[in-house]
């Protein structure tokens, strides 16, 4: 074991030579060599070849963390496996989602964070086996292990955060509302979607394409007859306020003549068996190779093949099945059809009849498929399942380096489905199928802040859910959570309901609406403060416990904190007219019902049953800080942001900097954004206001709405005036 210091709070522990898995960015010169390996909070111990990690847990140790993952924000009682897969049922017993975010917080006496870089398999047994007993166990002893010791959570969280590099910058466009279904099949039935949302005047900035846009499931090709004009389509839509966004899958049909195949092929640029032949799963197109995204010049290949459709005026993608999901591989479906021909005209017992039909199932996704393929990484042939979590992370990687060097300047929209630590860099992630089920809501806000602690800070779920129907009342209550999300996409799958804003009844239309709007007003805070986060290695979404520390901060996991202003507290169950809410500190409740209905409240430090009605959503301003609201348009690119509006709580004094910037350029890099720099101070009942703002600032008035603990209002209107120096 080699044992470095990073800095005076994190260790970095190097066990053989480790898979370069380019995860964190730092400067490797940078670190000290330690002679002596200090006392460490785990103990390490090497069985089979495999490295064991165990920590004893009290009774009140709390871990967080695993980034996208089932169970609470509070990890113990659960084993999980980091092993990006592609399951759809997002149940309490499942192991792994599409993600492998290896980071955990471990808050005993003395907290600690831990990152197990390492691209194979990795499982956490956390009090599982045994309730007082935490058992990582990495199956391998090629690995990078770094710790993070000596502070309060949240030091150590953005601790792991400064290791990781800048985060990816979406455009500012793609904070606006987004429709996507499984599929909207031609141009007509897009154009009918546009037209739907103009004509109900709900504000949305994208438009999807799923898999059927392409020619037989052929990344890189549009299917001409359902879109005869596709750059017209795009350049119409966008005219009207809309971006499209096709998705990009990761395997590659095999057919003659179809270049991207043929290419791949002439090159030796896809995954090989261990005939060093080309490797062959099925997916949707049926029969596919990989591109082994592991090879820096496959990666550069494929990436510029995104060029296809930015040449056609596309602006965004997101990024499928790369897990890799297998559906089957020819051998296994081959073994299956026999053992079924075997059985036919038998009478099968209980045994043989799950027998066979678990053989069927077990097609999708088997373990031992991966370990049928393999990458070459610098002339040595490495297999797949050793390297797993890499693949989507590399496909992703691929597509943000591509359309960089298309366009170097340029923000695209790029999220991805699988993922790992060092992706955040290049893209968000959506979390993938779920169910349009209440219980995914909550699901879904528990596993935000620990994504975000992976580096993954443009996320969101399928709202509505993916699979299963939804009704108006879940995709409201749903809606009110993903506003705050940087991603907010209403997504749902082949033959579901329709889940529309606009597909339900007036009444749920209108409330919808509202709430759609209402995510518009919030976005030049929700954009602020990811640019903040992303800029400076921050977080986005914390669980209440990173700011306060009392232990029913700790035990709160239904609530958030979202940038530095705002609680979220969605209701999540089906017909409840309110919810049960844990106040760290007195805040400032705004029951809004759209972007400027509503009514403020201030609620007292402790515990409430809070009622909130279908139309009202609870967004609390949290003691001493500041909310800057825009005025909604159909979309972000519309929205005049001369006038804003803003909400203060003031006990003494609150000052916040609201960000911003052209939203579509990297030239913030070099020092292009603005920034309102905004102090109020609080004095027996008095407010006072003072605005610093930098040059070509947008902004020109602000309305400011001042409120105190005690309850008392002030209005104001102020003029900004840029600082010319600035
Ligand atoms: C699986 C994805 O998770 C889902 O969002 C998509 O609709 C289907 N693939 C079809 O492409």
């Amino acid at each position: 074991m080699i044992t470095r210091q990073i800095n005076p709070q994190t260790l970095w522990l190097t066990f053989g030579t480790p898979f370069e898995t380019e995860s964190l960015m730092f400067d490797r010169e940078q670190t000290t060599l330690l002679k002596k390996t200090p006392s460490l909070p785990v103990k390490l111990s090497l069985e089979n070849d495999r490295l064991q990690l165990t920590d004893s847990l009290s009774d009140d140790t709390r871990v967080l963390g695993l980034g996208e993952n089932l169970r609470g924000m509070n990890k113990r009682g659960g084993i999980y496996e980091s092993f990006c897969t592609d399951d759809p049922i997002h149940t309490p017993g499942k192991k792994s989602l599409y993600g492998a975010h290896n980071f955990l917080l471990v808050e005993g006496a003395v907290p600690y964070g831990i990152f197990i870089d390492y691209p194979g398999k990795v499982i956490y047994d956390i009090g599982y086996t045994r309730h007082d007993q935490l058992i990582i166990t990495i199956t391998g002893s090629d690995v990078d292990i770094y710790l993070f010791q000596e502070g309060n959570l949240k030091e150590l969280a953005l601790a792991f955060r400064r290791l990781m590099g800048e985060s990816y910058i979406p455009p500012k466009w793609a904070f606006g509302f987004q429709q996507s279904r499984w599929s909207y099949r031609t141009s007509k039935e897009v154009e009918a979607v546009a037209a739907a949302f103009l004509e109900n005047e709900i504000p949305c900035d994208a438009i999807y394409l799923d898999i059927d846009y392409m020619e037989r499931y052929k990344d890189f090709t549009v299917d001409k007859e359902a879109f005869p004009d596709f750059p017209g389509l795009v350049a119409s839509l966008k005219e009207k306020g809309f971006r499209l966004i096709p998705i990009i899958d990761a395997g590659v049909k095999i057919e003659t003549d179809y270049p991207v195949y043929e290419e791949g092929k002439d090159r030796g640029y896809f995954c090989l068996n261990r005939k060093d032949e080309p490797f062959v799963a099925a997916v949707w197109p049926g029969k596919v190779h990989f591109p082994d995204f592991l090879n820096p010049e496959a990666r550069r290949w494929f990436g510029l093949h995104y060029q296809f459709l930015t040449d056609q005026g596309i602006e965004g993608f997101w990024n499928d099945m790369n897990e890799p999901s297998i559906f089957y591989t020819e051998e296994r479906l081959q073994q299956a059809i026999d053992l079924a021909k075997d059985s036919e005209g038998q009478n099968l017992d209980i045994d043989a009849f799950f027998h066979l039909t678990d053989t069927f199932k077990a097609l999708f996704n088997h373990p031992d498929d991966y370990k049928q393929m393999y990458h070459q990484v610098k002339g040595e042939m490495v297999n797949h399942a050793k390297i797993h979590n890499l693949y989507g992370f590399n496909m992703t990687r691929s597509a943000a380096e591509g359309l960089a060097e298309l366009e170097p300047n340029k923000r695209f929209l790029l999220f991805s489905r699988a993922s790992t630590v060092g992706q955040g860099r290049y893209a968000g992630i959506w979390t993938g199928d779920n169910h349009s089920w209440w219980e995914h809501i909550l699901l879904n806000l528990q596993m935000m802040p620990a994504v975000n602690q992976c580096g993954i800070l443009y996320t969101g779920a399928d709202t509505g859910g993916f699979s299963d129907n939804a009704n108006a009342q879940l995709m409201i209550r749903w809606s009110q959570f993903s506003l705050f999300t940087p991603l907010f996409r209403n997504h749902a799958a082949l033959h579901t309901r329709h889940q529309e804003p606009y597909a339900f009844d007036g009444a749920s239309t209108a409330i919808l609406r509202d709430v759609i709007r209402l995510r518009y007003a919030l976005i030049p805070y929700l954009y602020s403060e990811y640019m903040k986060a992303a800029k400076k290695s921050g977080l986005f979404f914390m669980p209440l416990s990173f700011e306060y520390s009392e232990e029913q901060a700790a035990l709160t996991d239904d609530q958030l904190l979202v940038g530095e202003s705002l609680m979220a507290t969605p209701v999540y169950r089906e017909n409840a007219r309110g919810r049960h809410v844990y106040l760290p500190e007195t805040m400032l409740l705004w029951k809004a019902t759209g972007p400027a209905g509503g009514q403020l409240e201030v609620v007292p430090q402790g515990h409430h049953y809070l009622k909130a009605d279908l139309a009202e959503t609870l967004i609390f301003l949290r003691k001493n800080r500041i909310l800057v609201l825009g005025e909604p348009a159909m979309s972000v690119e519309k929205m005049d942001l001369s006038t804003m509006r803003v909400l203060a709580f003031v006990d003494d004094t609150a000052s916040y900097v609201l960000y911003d910037d052209d939203g579509l350029t990297h030239h913030h890099r070099e020092g292009a954004y603005t920034e309102i720099h905004l102090t109020i101070t609080h004095k027996a009942g008095d407010f006072q206001v003072k605005v610093a703002a930098s040059s070509h600032v947008k902004v020109k008035v602000l309305k400011l709405v001042m409120i105190n603990a005690a309850g008392k209002q002030q209005e104001q209107v102020v003029q900004v005036v840029p600082d010319a120096a600035n």
